[in-house]
């Protein structure tokens, strides 16, 4: 979504993962899904260095809210967990320089059973905007996945799909003008050929859609996007639709996604397991063709959240963690006690070389280039470019569990890094230097088991470049 934000991807903090629907704040006060929990981790991202690194949002997932709306249908949080309410919470960030996000469900309900936003689309737009929120995570739980892109869009994309090329002329604008939606979504419009009604004669291949109601014409996520946009304030828009739609094995409509959402999950939720991180690895590399190329500055798929900290992994899968997200241009969403994560836990999370492959301005997502007995090597384009050669993010990655270290031997040509200059390469993890790297040179990393060797190559700037290089400091 071209909305301005999120031009990388979004940093911060996010409860869910780590501390889930625990709402007992009576018998566990320092767990519970409270507001004295966000502010307590807002200021350790500030004062342990976290936001400088650029983990700047601090945003609460399911079971803020109270089960009713107000009186005037209103959303509002539990009273009892969030005592000042969501505008105090909200202002706490801001003056620490943060930004806060919030979460809600297109359906009926939130997956964890409180009140979704369907029916309420405008009215909730517009309250948190008024609560002063910046990042939406709009989750799909109680909605029928075909209703999350309905109208105009889902038949383009239909059209699209039986290969005859046709030209689409819709009456969208028209009816939404006829009942007062002046401005309607014209990220979404783009998709059409004739964006205004047509009485021309028609053409071979031509084919006029009429009337349904107003809001059908775009109904689901992108009417939300659309009151979002409307409410005048930035807001990071997050979309579990994607998600949804693959698990009842719809194709989804990433052209209208890109144009909607500035991320979006792809795929099942994480779990605080190892085996959880290599099926999302698995489903990113095996689905990489129809993937990869939606990312880029302002929209970015979302694998799920950093579970680095926490119980399931070990220090070797941590880091491979951190590197892979790294890799898929991911949104690094921390979900861990703070107050009490291991200093080298704390460290994987603050590589700032990492951090850099991760923040890249050009945004393009990595992909698997090689897979062999457990053995598998990612590569992400990165800056800096130069005379058309980019720099690369290599990550040679270690599914076995054979107990010992593998040796990977490669040449640059090898994984496509061809420029005669060669390539200064840093080991992002221990800091070594392995200075210029001709492409046709061979190249070792040991790798341990469940872990993995995240290298930095950067292309080599003319015949100086080679010393400018090796003066640089880590
Ligand atoms: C879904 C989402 C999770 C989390 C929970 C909350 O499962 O995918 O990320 O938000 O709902 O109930
Ligand atoms: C609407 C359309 C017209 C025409 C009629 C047909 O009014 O705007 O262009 O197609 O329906 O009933």
């Amino acid at each position: 979504l071209d909305n301005g934000m999120a031009r990388t991807p979004p940093m911060g903090w996010l409860s869910w993962q780590r501390f889930r629907c625990n709402t007992d704040c009576v018998n566990d006060p320092h767990h519970c899904i409270s507001e004295s929990l966000f502010m307590q981790m807002a200021d350790i991202i500030v004062n342990e260095g976290y936001r400088d690194l650029g983990y700047q949002l601090v945003s609460v997932d399911d079971c803020w809210l109270s089960r009713e709306r107000d009186a005037r249908g209103r959303l509002q949080a539990d009273p009892h967990r969030f005592p000042s309410g969501i505008p105090a919470l909200s202002d706490y960030m801001h003056k620490r320089g943060l930004s806060f996000g919030i979460y809600e469900d297109y359906g009926n309900y939130t997956c964890a059973g409180y009140p979704g936003i369907l029916g309420h689309l405008e009215i909730d737009a517009f309250t948190f905007a008024e609560w002063g929120v910046d990042y939406v995570k709009l989750d799909g739980c109680y909605s029928h996945p075909t209703d999350m892109d309905r109208g105009y869009p889902l038949f383009g994309y239909y059209l699209n799909q039986t290969l005859r090329p046709m030209v689409y002329s819709c009456s969208w604008p028209v009816y939404q003008t006829y009942s007062g939606l002046t401005d309607c979504n014209t990220d979404t419009l783009e998709s059409m050929n004739i964006a205004k009604r047509s009485t021309a004669a028609l053409p071979n291949q031509y084919i006029t859609v009429e009337y349904l109601t107003p809001w059908l014409c775009c109904a689901g996520y992108p009417e939300f996007g659309y009151f979002l946009n409307k409410t005048g304030r930035p807001m990071v828009y997050s979309c579990s639709w994607p998600f949804y739609q693959i698990l009842t094995r719809m194709q989804p409509n990433y052209t209208s996604i890109i144009n909607t959402c500035n991320l979006w999950r792809n795929f099942d939720d994480i779990q605080d397991s190892w085996e959880s991180v290599q099926r999302i690895i698995d489903y990113y590399g095996d689905n990489q063709q129809v993937i990869v190329p939606n990312a880029g500055p302002g929209h970015w798929n979302d694998p799920d959240m950093l579970i680095i900290g926490n119980f399931g992994l070990s220090y070797e899968q941590s880091k491979s963690q951190m590197a892979m997200w790294a890799i898929f241009a991911a949104p690094l969403l921390m979900s861990v006690d703070l107050r009490t994560i291991r200093p080298e836990f704390k460290a994987i999370l603050q590589n700032k070389g990492v951090i850099g492959v991760n923040q890249d301005p050009l945004g393009i997502q990595g992909k698997r280039i090689y897979k062999d007995k457990g053995i598998e090597i990612w590569a992400r384009p990165i800056t800096p470019v130069f005379q058309g050669h980019y720099s690369y993010a290599i990550a040679f990655l270690n599914r076995r569990t054979d107990g010992t270290p593998s040796e990977v031997s490669v040449t640059l040509r090898e994984l496509g890094l061809a420029y005669p200059n060669g390539y200064g390469i840093t080991d992002l993890f221990d800091g070594v230097h392995y200075g210029t790297v001709l492409p046709d040179k061979r190249f070792k990393v040991d790798v341990n088991p469940s872990g993995v060797v995240l290298v930095r190559c950067e292309v080599i700037k003319g015949s100086a470049g080679a010393a400018r290089f090796r003066e640089q400091p880590q």
